[in-house]
């Protein structure tokens, strides 16, 4: 998490730097700050806790000027989000300015032995002993980019860094340790910029050069020299994106999450788009480079991915073991990295991450791809970790998600992997022709049905929201692929409007949650028309027969519903499998509705971030 922005040019560096913060708050936004150079020599630094508009006041009253500039979005791990603890950070001297992503696991002995060579530090925090580990290394005569590849040698963890020094204002040297995040040098014309991400550098270039791990840049107004962190030199590809900055606009919606949620229809439209082939009907899946042998001789798929993009996961290995009859199993890749899991060359280890930078689910990656597995990426994110660390990709498509919570790449994650479950299925003969191409038909389908899914209830939400706002916790139920949009509902509903909610498999409650039921814990119970239909209307008694509250997510025409609940909101009939996407709508649109009523940061909840690039 955090995000770090960059600039050395002919350009007054704070606002670009500020303008590249704002493109990466959703990294982190419990405080940022900005450090400048000016041609003299003089470094100045202004932080402020508190959402970027704190720093942006702060900046109109002492402005900065200088045209080299570096600048941190924070999202705390060490340390309250303070003035005192926001980034940069200096050393002693105030020569050495160091923002950074990441958790020096060794910061407290690196600490002691700091203070007990007579350094003094101003915060909690774990970064800053990197400018005072440079500053000693500067003191012995060693160059700047030299003092930072030897002070980086000394971190345990994974980092990103970024460092200027008031000795030598026109370098900027960047690196990068491991999966923490990462680091992309942007070219433009006698000037340079540093981000952690793509995105933040587009409206500014789109020459590019993302650092590997290992990989440090010392840059300069001119260019840069990219580095390994053993000090050799390395040819690192520079690349042309193409990406419309102008597409993550508001777009008339009053927050990102609801626009996101409104252009599902057309995410899940471009998803699909150049994947369905129609004669015959077949999921054309051209990025991957596996051959039909080797589809055949897989032998079990693993799922990598993390909260809500983890949720997707369930519905897509459950989905895999249905099409393609093969083992799948969803795993949370933070565990999963930990627990010595059995691979080898005949599984398919699936990374699904909408951000591509996910630190466990890249790791996770990683592992499976040490004890042989092929790895596959599915992100949203071109160009991202996961992209490019991935044997292959395949891309969500679902255009940028600023919302930090997620919602249209939730919908096209399962998409992709159902594409992917019916690919296959086929490949490895579990489905015939005209089922694969059953199946292709169906996810045709998608885009119209969410389209419709969101014309159903209309101000059924802002009611509802009204009714239930003042409940202390809400549960929610499912079974199926939908057991995994329970856990979503209630994810989201967490996230946005901070009231507790437990999703669970419905069966799951009799075995102890049940005891929470009474009438201030409402219930919502996705109880579409599939073959656990009845169970659930069994589910649904239980929760009555106790004096609880239920909140049914239904199918549309089913009439007989609404005499055993409290409140229904409608999904629109449809295939099965396309399920979980179109009862993933009303979760959404619930937890919305209940976060604005109650004047909650729908884009930006508290204590979250967008990327979590720390394990
Ligand atoms: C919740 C949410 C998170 C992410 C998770 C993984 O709305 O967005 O739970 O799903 O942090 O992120 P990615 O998909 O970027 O790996």
């Amino acid at each position: 998490m955090c995000g770090i922005f960059g600039y050395l040019g002919h350009q007054d560096a704070a606002p670009l730097v500020l303008a590249g913060l704002e493109r990466l708050a959703y990294r982190g936004y419990d405080s940022a700050g900005v450090a400048v150079i000016d041609r003299a020599g003089h470094l100045e630094v202004r932080k402020s806790a508190g959402k970027l508009a704190n720093l942006t006041s702060l900046l109109e009253r002492e402005p900065l000027s200088g045209n080299a500039g570096l600048g941190h979005t924070r999202w705390a791990t060490h340390g309250a989000p303070t003035d005192a603890n926001a980034h940069p950070h200096l050393d002693g001297t105030g020569e050495v300015v160091v923002v950074h992503n990441g958790i020096v696991e060794n910061y407290i002995e690196l600490k002691g032995r700091l203070a007990a060579e007579g350094h003094t530090f101003t915060s909690a925090t774990d970064t800053e002993v990197i400018p005072h580990l440079i500053q000693e290394l500067l003191a012995q005569g060693h160059t700047l980019a030299e003092a930072v590849r030897l002070a980086a040698a000394e971190l345990r963890g994974a980092h990103a860094i970024a460092c200027m020094h008031a000795g030598s204002p026109g370098t900027l040297v960047a690196l990068r340790i491991g999966n923490a995040g990462g680091v992309s040098v942007g070219f433009g014309s006698g000037e340079m910029f540093v981000a952690s991400d793509l995105p933040a550098l587009l409206p500014l270039t789109t020459s590019v050069a993302p650092l590997a791990p290992g990989e440090m840049a010392v840059v300069t107004p001119e260019g840069c020299e990219m580095l390994t962190l053993d000090g050799r030199r390395v040819d690192t590809a520079r690349q042309t994106i193409a990406m419309n900055p102008v597409a993550a606009a508001r777009g008339g919606h009053r927050h990102f999450m609801l626009k996101e949620i409104m252009e599902q229809p057309e995410s899940a439209m471009s998803c699909l788009r150049g994947r369905l082939g129609f004669t015959p009907p077949s999921a054309v899946l051209g990025e991957l480079p596996f051959t039909s042998e080797e589809l055949r001789s897989l032998s079990r798929v693993v799922f990598l991915g993390m909260g809500t993009t983890q949720y997707a996961t369930r519905v897509g290995a459950r989905t895999t073991e249905l099409l393609a009859r093969l083992p799948a199993s969803a795993e949370d890749a933070s565990e999963y990295r930990y627990r010595e899991p059995v691979v080898d060359e005949r599984t398919l280890a699936v990374a699904v991450s909408q951000s591509g930078e996910t630190a466990d689910t890249l790791e996770a990656m990683h592992l499976a791809a040490g004890g042989g597995a092929r790895t596959l990426a599915i992100t949203n994110v071109a160009g991202s970790q996961a992209d490019r660390g991935a044997d292959a990709t395949l891309l969500m498509h679902a255009g940028p998600e600023i919302g930090v919570a997620s919602t249209k790449t939730f919908v096209n994650s399962m998409l992709v992997m159902y594409l992917l479950a019916a690919h296959l299925g086929h490949a490895r003969g579990a489905l015939t022709d005209a089922a694969a191409a059953a199946h292709v038909e169906e996810a045709a389908r998608l885009p119209a049905l969410l389209g419709e899914a969101l014309e159903l209830n209309r101000g059924v939400y802002e009611r509802l929201a009204a009714a239930y706002v003042k409940a202390r916790r809400f549960l929610f139920l499912g079974r199926g692929l939908l057991d995994p949009i329970a856990r979503e509902g209630a994810l989201k509903l967490k996230e946005i409007s901070y009231i507790h909610a437990e999703g669970m498999a419905a069966a799951e409650m009799k075995h102890g949650p049940i005891a929470l039921i009474d009438g201030e814990t409402p219930v919502v119970a996705l109880v579409l028309r599939d073959a656990l239909y009845e169970k659930m209307l069994g589910n649904i008694s239980e929760v009555k027969a106790r004096g609880g509250v239920v909140i049914a997510i239904a199918t549309a025409g089913d009439d007989s519903i609404e005499a055993q609940v409290d409140d229904v909101l409608w999904v629109p009939p449809c295939p099965p499998l396309l399920a979980p996407m179109l009862a993933a709508v009303p979760v959404q649109l619930f937890a919305y509705h209940t976060a604005v009523h109650l004047g909650n940061d729908v884009d930006q909840p508290r204590n979250l971030a967008k990327s979590v690039t720390v394990e």
